[in-house]
């Protein structure tokens, strides 16, 4: 791979093998990347070549394979610290994505923290992944759930913030990139204003952690959670950020191997964070593969991926608004706070039925409620249709895309 990042957007998209196929004879546009993105080569061949060279347990073994398999492994930890500037690897927790960083948090931090009557405070734009932990935990602790609400224009209402975070939230979750509605929460701001009453905080990087430069030390977050397969690396990998001092102070939740320093038959001690979170074997080859997808999005540049994607939305967005009958959601158009994700409703046409003709057309769409039912709801929608882009993408694809959907809305006109 040339790591240089003035390499062009094309000679990028050829690091990617599957996107070089047709769909039912067509050529494919995979215009579904915040549901899982595709992988470079770079990737691929880190799993391949830990297979065929490397293939070992991490931390127990005291022989070459094994040696090389660890530093692999962890030097993963690293990268994604670097990634995003964290002040050290140790606090970052291996997890299969970014819904097990949320439940660790949940049962670990929230099962030891919170009582009767105190607040998780959430927003009604997150993913049942940042939702149905949290009401899981409410459940057993007694604690309450509340929701800062969205705005005609589809972000967070700023202005009720200060009525929502008072004294009795101890937590606030929220989602950073909305996976429905595209739009870009301020984080830091949001950040800053929980940390005011004394909230934790904790931010769902689910979709921008691949997409936009992330700093947990400026955001000043206590918890941060992102899933690898978003990122060009593997499914099965992503990670958790803690703040070290809050770390230090939480339980484990997974007991096994690994996570212990002594263990006798009544009892045990624990290691110090991440390993105290980790255990078992972990998910060793995605690890690694997961760090060379880090390298990969660092030889290109994260600010480089943002303005591409926020392009390629801002245009889908400026063509999708010519088709008659097509909605678009998410904050308007020209608007700072929107994402690569672009969400929309056809009058008439169930998304299902939609995304099915698409399909047919060799185009990738995402349908339904984006695991986000009840803000589906308080917009009284049963689902929505979905393109979401990533640095491979092209124009001529956001062409293509109007024309199958000008063609489909035509069909049930
Ligand atoms: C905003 C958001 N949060 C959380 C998740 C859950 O991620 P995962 O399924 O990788 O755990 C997703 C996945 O779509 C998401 O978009």
């Amino acid at each position: 791979m040339n790591s240089s990042a003035n390499r062009s957007w094309e000679e990028i998209r050829a690091d990617f093998p599957i996107l070089d196929q047709e769909v039912h004879g067509q050529p494919l546009i995979y215009f579904d990347n915040a549901a899982t993105s595709q992988k470079p080569r770079a990737v691929i061949d880190a799993l391949v070549h830990y297979y065929e060279r490397d293939n070992a347990n991490v931390h127990r073994g005291m022989h070459e394979l094994s040696a090389r398999a660890t530093a692999a492994f962890e030097a993963t930890r690293t990268r994604v610290a670097r990634y995003i500037n964290a002040r050290s690897e140790e606090e970052i927790i291996f997890t299969r994505g970014t819904t097990e960083a949320v439940n660790l948090v949940a049962q670990t931090w929230g099962a030891q923290n919170l009582r009767q009557g105190d607040v998780i405070l959430l927003t009604e734009m997150e993913h049942h992944s940042n939702l149905v932990p949290w009401q899981i935990l409410a459940e057993r602790t007694g604690a309450v759930l509340r929701f800062l609400p969205i705005n005609d224009r589809h972000e967070l209402d700023l202005d009720r913030l200060g009525e929502f975070l008072t004294p009795e939230v101890k937590l606030f979750a929220f989602v950073h990139i909305s996976n429905s509605l595209g739009t870009i929460n301020p984080a830091a701001e949001l950040v800053k204003a929980a940390r005011a009453v004394g909230a934790v905080t904790l931010v769902d990087a689910a979709q921008s952690a691949g997409h936009m430069p992330l700093d947990v030390q400026a955001l000043g977050c206590d918890f941060l959670a992102l899933s690898g397969h978003k990122m060009c690396a593997p499914t099965g990998i992503g990670a958790l950020y803690g703040r070290r001092e809050i770390l230090e102070q939480m339980p484990p939740w997974h007991g096994g191997g690994e996570m212990i320093v002594s263990v006798r038959y009544e009892k045990s001690t624990w290691k110090q964070p991440p390993h105290r979170f980790e255990a078992g074997t972990p998910n060793i080859a995605d690890t690694i593969a997961f760090g060379a997808a880090i390298d990969y999005l660092e030889s290109i540049g994260r600010e480089r991926i943002f303005a591409h994607d926020q392009a390629l939305a801002r245009y889908a967005h400026e063509r999708l608004a010519t088709i008659p009958n097509l909605r678009v959601l998410g904050p308007p158009l020209g608007s700072a706070s929107r994402s690569g994700v672009v969400s929309f409703v056809m009058d008439n046409v169930h998304a299902h039925d939609l995304v099915t003709l698409a399909d047919q057309r060799g185009l990738a769409l995402r349908g339904g409620h984006h695991c986000t039912q009840p803000l589906m709801r308080k917009l009284g929608l049963t689902s929505s249709a979905r393109a979401s882009f990533y640095f491979y993408n092209t124009e001529a694809e956001i062409d293509r895309m109007v024309e199958i959907l000008a063609e489909i809305e035509r069909f049930f006109r």
